[in-house]
């Protein structure tokens, strides 16, 4: 690719590459979780806010001047990098003690910056989402490209292809993508795969632009019905909120809200494998059944009972699972996020199961640190044929990416003796104090 040009959706298919090398990604203050298997896990744990929605409330804000205070913000790595994202356009981002869990305040300026930093956005993929946001209010962009989890290849080609569609132009200029937009119009967009970060772009960029814009095949992810909330609290106008079909009537002006961020659901699939690997009985305070409902099917297939609880979520699990297979498909089934918890879980089950990974090619690596400690699995292309063994064996590991070294962790409850899950900082970049709060249901995890 030259090094200033127009950039076609195919082109940023090329550049993409593998991301989010072996370094750590941010500057986590953990680099190692200890797990000493054995206990069965008992009590309640509470979950946060959801990472995957919280990254995208926080770009949101950019859409328009004012006060924003966000609560049930899971004081993460990529949260604080978001965070960056948004003080390096000229936002005050910061945590604001409260009675209850911190909020999140951020101040929108009349003006900010349209640059989203290089040394910022090659730590974490999520930062790609800023472009339709800057867009919108600015009309122009200069995002550089994301880096992210260690699965593979992450194109942008549908961002591009569907900003492009209400108006944008692109081009890539020493290593950022430069779009500008002095008019944003409404257009009809098909999405040939519903993709989340491509649906929420294209989303936030149309909710300023002129006319009406329809998203179809649009991602139905519960966090971006979460996204469609705040917008709307914000003036804009959004019909069909977790539905395939999104209808936007473009506004002139939003102007600032507050809002509350949905729980976690991949937090919740952690807890709920870890005590299905060590057996026990939890409840999971926050956590929303109705988001996770095909998850806790497939768990009840297992032999685990889980049921929504004045609480949150309630459940129980044998000490042994039995297989089941296991496909990953955009939401409502089950979240490519929740594979790494099921290849942990049958690990150890009864029988042999089946995974099929439908969404990013290369999201297998932690089997092989899982081999390691013991575990049967066979892997050909985007399949992996898991026979439970009785007991893994406690093992030195490494974590790849935020999902497979929690699973490590759920798999190190399991196993015999100790695991010391190394690079830890991609965990942190996802979860807040994991080691601590499988601690309060019983687990041995110290964190250092
Ligand atoms: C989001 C989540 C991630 C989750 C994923 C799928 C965040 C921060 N991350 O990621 O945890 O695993 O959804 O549920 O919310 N694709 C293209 N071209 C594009 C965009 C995507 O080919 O322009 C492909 C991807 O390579 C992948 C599939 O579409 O194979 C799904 O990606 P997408 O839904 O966009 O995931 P993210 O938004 O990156």
């Amino acid at each position: 690719m030259s090094a200033s040009g127009p950039l076609e959706p195919s082109t940023v298919l090329g550049v993409s590459g593998p991301v989010g090398p072996d370094e750590p990604s941010a500057e986590g203050s953990i680099s190692r979780l200890i797990v000493t298997g054995g206990a069965s896990l008992e009590g309640k744990v509470r979950v946060g806010g959801a990472k995957n929605s919280a990254l995208k409330l926080v770009a949101a804000s950019l859409l328009a001047e004012g006060h924003y205070r966000l609560c049930n913000v899971p004081r993460i790595t990529d949260v604080e990098l978001m965070s960056e994202v948004l003080r390096a356009t000229g936002c005050s981002v910061r945590w604001e003690e409260t009675e209850s869990t911190p909020e999140l305040v951020i101040d929108v300026p009349a003006r900010i910056e349209p640059v989203a930093p290089y040394e910022l956005v090659e730590q974490f993929r999520a930062s790609i989402v800023i472009l339709g946001p800057l867009l919108a209010r600015c009309g122009e962009a200069r995002v550089a490209l994301p880096g992210g989890d260690d699965f593979g290849p992450r194109p942008i080609d549908m961002h591009v292809r569907g900003l492009g569609e209400l108006g944008a132009r692109f081009e890539m200029v020493h290593g950022y993508i430069h779009a500008t937009a002095p008019a944003l119009v409404g257009s009809k967009i098909l999405l040939e795969f519903p993709s989340v970060g491509a649906t929420e772009n294209i989303l936030m960029a149309s909710v300023l632009a002129g006319g009406v814009t329809v998203i179809d095949n649009a991602a139905r992810e519960p966090e971006i019905a979460d996204l469609c909330e705040l917008l709307n609290k914000m003036g804009a106008n959004i019909i069909g909120a977790g539905s395939a079909t999104l209808t936007i009537e473009g506004v002139a002006e939003l102007h600032s809200a507050d809002h509350t961020v949905i729980p976690d659901r991949i937090e919740t699939a952690t807890y709920l494998a870890a005590v299905g690997v060590t057996g026990g009985e939890i409840i999971i305070e926050g956590a929303r059944h109705d988001h996770m409902a095909v998850l806790c099917q497939k768990l009840g297939e297992m032999g685990m009972r889980i049921s929504p609880d004045a609480d949150g979520l309630w459940a129980l699990a044998p000490s042994r699972l039995r297989s089941a297979d296991c496909p990953t498909l955009p939401y409502p089934g089950l979240a490519t996020d929740f594979m790494p918890f099921l290849v942990a879980l049958l690990a150890t089950a009864d029988g042999v199961g089946i995974v099929t990974e439908n969404l990013f090619a290369g999201r297998f690596r932690y089997i092989d640190e899982l081999r390691r400690m013991g575990a049967d699995i066979h892997t050909d292309t985007h399949h992996a044929v898991v026979r439970g063994v009785e007991r893994l064996s406690g093992a030195q590991v490494k974590a790849h990416d935020i999902r497979a070294g929690a699973a490590l962790v759920v798999a190190g409850l399991g196993a015999e003796g100790a695991t010391i899950v190394s690079d830890a900082e991609h965990v942190a970049r996802g979860y807040e104090d994991l080691a601590g709060k499988l601690s309060g249901l019983g687990a041995d995890v110290a964190a250092e």
